[in-house]
């Protein structure tokens, strides 16, 4: 991770860096119009493309989406089946188009138990998009924040077994070094759609500072109007990072 927000101040700016976002009420927006919820994920993934869009165009460098959680798949069999039929036709169809916007493709979680063709879609479609840098977009499947620092810490301890013999060592920047997004800065902006105000199991280490943004609106009916308005409430938050108010206005003076 770019620069820990607990072990210094990050630099901040008007726009967002990293916007990380979990995609929910696509289930109500279709049930609302008498559909079948997977109808909701369908149109849930144009929503996707334009949040893309508009990152790129507004200079956001990391977009980090919520897609699958790894209690996902405790849902009605035939959801969970659409969802990777829908994983998979992104990865077949939308990879000309990351191209274009110069987005790099990053997908993390625990990949394993995704079917062999998804995998390997995924691989390839990250091989492809590697050489970009306009915007980091990541696709969190299969992921869940406990599971990262789980996954973190064993990937840690196997790789620098003297930790376990001297934990005094173990310090944030050591930590972090292991999860599984330690190539992008912490989000700066968190945005739940859908209602609900929880952050259910994402990014938990990451999150520590993020600015948290709850809105009603279903993520199918979420578009640039509504993202601009995240963006908008973003500006006016006053980011202290543990600091005073007035420390803050005092700095700003000089
Ligand atoms: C939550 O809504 C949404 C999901 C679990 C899946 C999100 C998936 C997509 C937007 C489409 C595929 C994405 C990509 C990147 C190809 P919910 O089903 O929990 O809605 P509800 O709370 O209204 O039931």
């Amino acid at each position: 991770m770019a620069t820990s927000s607990t072990r210094t101040v990050p630099q901040t700016s008007a726009i967002p860096q990293h916007v990380a976002i979990i995609m929910d009420g696509n289930g109500r927006w279709a049930s609302k119009r008498l559909l079948p919820r997977t109808a909701g994920h369908a149109k849930g993934v144009q929503s996707v493309r334009r949040a893309v869009e508009t990152c790129g165009k507004l200079g956001v460098r990391y977009l980090t989406l919520f897609a699958f959680s790894s209690e996902n798949w405790r849902r009605p069999a035939e959801e969970v089946t659409l969802l990777m039929r829908l994983f998979v036709q992104a990865l077949e169809r939308e990879v000309a188009r990351l191209q274009e916007q110069g987005v790099c493709l990053h997908v993390v979680g625990d990949l394993s138990a995704f079917e062999p063709r998804l995998q390997e879609l995924i691989l390839q479609a990250q091989a492809q998009t590697a050489h970009n840098d306009k915007l980091h977009l990541t696709i969190a499947a299969n992921y869940g924040g406990r599971w990262d620092i789980l996954q973190a810490t064993r990937r840690m301890l196997s790789a620098q077994p003297d930790l376990a013999t001297d934990p005094e060592k173990i310090q944030e920047e050591v930590f972090e070094s292991y999860l599984s997004m330690a190539w992008a800065p912490e989000p700066d902006l968190f945005i739940r759609t859908g209602g609900e105000q929880r952050i259910s199991n994402f990014l938990i280490w990451q999150l520590a500072y993020a600015e948290l943004y709850f809105t009603d609106c279903y993520w199918p009916d979420f578009g640039e109007d509504e993202l601009l308005h995240a963006f908008e409430w973003y500006r006016n938050r006053e980011r202290r990072f543990g600091r005073t108010s007035a420390q803050l206005h005092a700095k700003s003076a000089s």
